[in-house]
């Protein structure tokens, strides 16, 4: 989790994780991706308030949390205080050692300067190294960015104002930008996944106080609950189905291989590590 988050300068971490929990509990699908391994050193890049290191860990990883945010970190390390958490951004963080695997899950599209993040982590990777991730896909909430962008226009805000705060590329973006920084791109899969929020009483207002601080901040603050119910009222007839809020969710999932590492790289599905217990602190045991 990386960028501009909700209408302060810091992210909420505690309504992140009670409004937006659902973002951890789809990001398992992934984590089959990554097929973590006893001993295995990986790195969870985005980490937010820590849950899948937490599972990562319980494979038997050994797991270093990153994310820019240090309300998320803070709260990562008092989830799980056995675990490893840092401070560091996608673009310019540093390992002491290469990992054997980079996982992200919901955090890449926060990523100001996507380039530099695909380079950083393959500076990260030993040789055949793999990069293992879900991020928002190209027409990922397009109905809430178009609502946003209609009620920020009615507020009088310029075309050249307008907010795009998050980065959602094509398949064939992606996988030119990866092979550009030096990996194999052996699977990538833009899937929708329309989202309930059933942990939002509000709905689309209240997806927005969490994520949408970059559209409120164009507006001044007695403008910003205007702007929210407007374009609440605006996405309601495509995110408001069956008497549930349904955000229109796009993912883009793949696995890339960091090159030079011979035959030793795997493919998907390649499985090798037993299952480790979790226990309830995120040790492996
Ligand atoms: C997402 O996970 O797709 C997402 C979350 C927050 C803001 C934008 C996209």
């Amino acid at each position: 989790m990386t960028g501009t988050p909700g209408r302060g300068n810091e992210w909420d971490s505690a309504l992140y994780d009670r409004a937006l929990g659902v973002v951890t509990r789809l990001g398992s699908g992934v984590l089959e991706l990554l097929d973590p391994k006893p001993g295995e050193r990986i790195l969870d890049l985005g980490c937010g308030t820590g849950h899948l290191t937490a599972e990562i860990a319980a494979y038997g990883a050994d797991v270093l949390g990153l994310d820019a945010a240090e309300s998320m970190i803070a709260r990562a390390r008092a989830l799980y205080p056995r675990l490893r958490f840092e401070v560091g951004r996608g673009a310019d963080f540093r390992l002491d050692a290469p990992v054997d695997a980079v996982f992200s899950n919901a955090a890449l599209h926060w990523m100001p300067r996507p380039a530099d993040v695909a380079a950083n982590v393959a500076r990260a990777l030993r040789p055949g190294g793999r990069f293992a991730a879900e991020m928002g896909g190209k027409g990922n909430v397009s109905s809430l960015i178009a609502a946003v962008h209609q009620a920020l226009r009615e507020e009088g805000v310029g075309a050249e104002r307008l907010p795009e705060p998050w980065y959602f590329p094509s398949v064939g973006e992606y996988a030119t930008l990866l092979e550009g920084a030096g990996f194999e791109v052996r699977y990538a899969h833009l899937f929708d996944r329309p989202t309930p929020l059933d942990d939002c009483p509000n709905g689309a207002a209240d997806w927005l106080r969490v994520f949408g601080g970059a559209f409120l901040a164009v507006v001044p603050p007695e403008r910003q609950e205007a702007v929210i119910a407007r374009a609440t009222m605006l996405v309601r007839p495509a995110w408001y189905r069956d008497d549930r809020w349904v955000a229109d969710y796009r993912r883009l999932r793949f696995l890339a291989i960091k090159r030079g590492g011979g035959a030793r790289a795997p493919g998907i599905g390649a499985r090798g590590g037993r299952r480790i217990r979790r226990s309830r602190a995120g040790r492996a045991r």
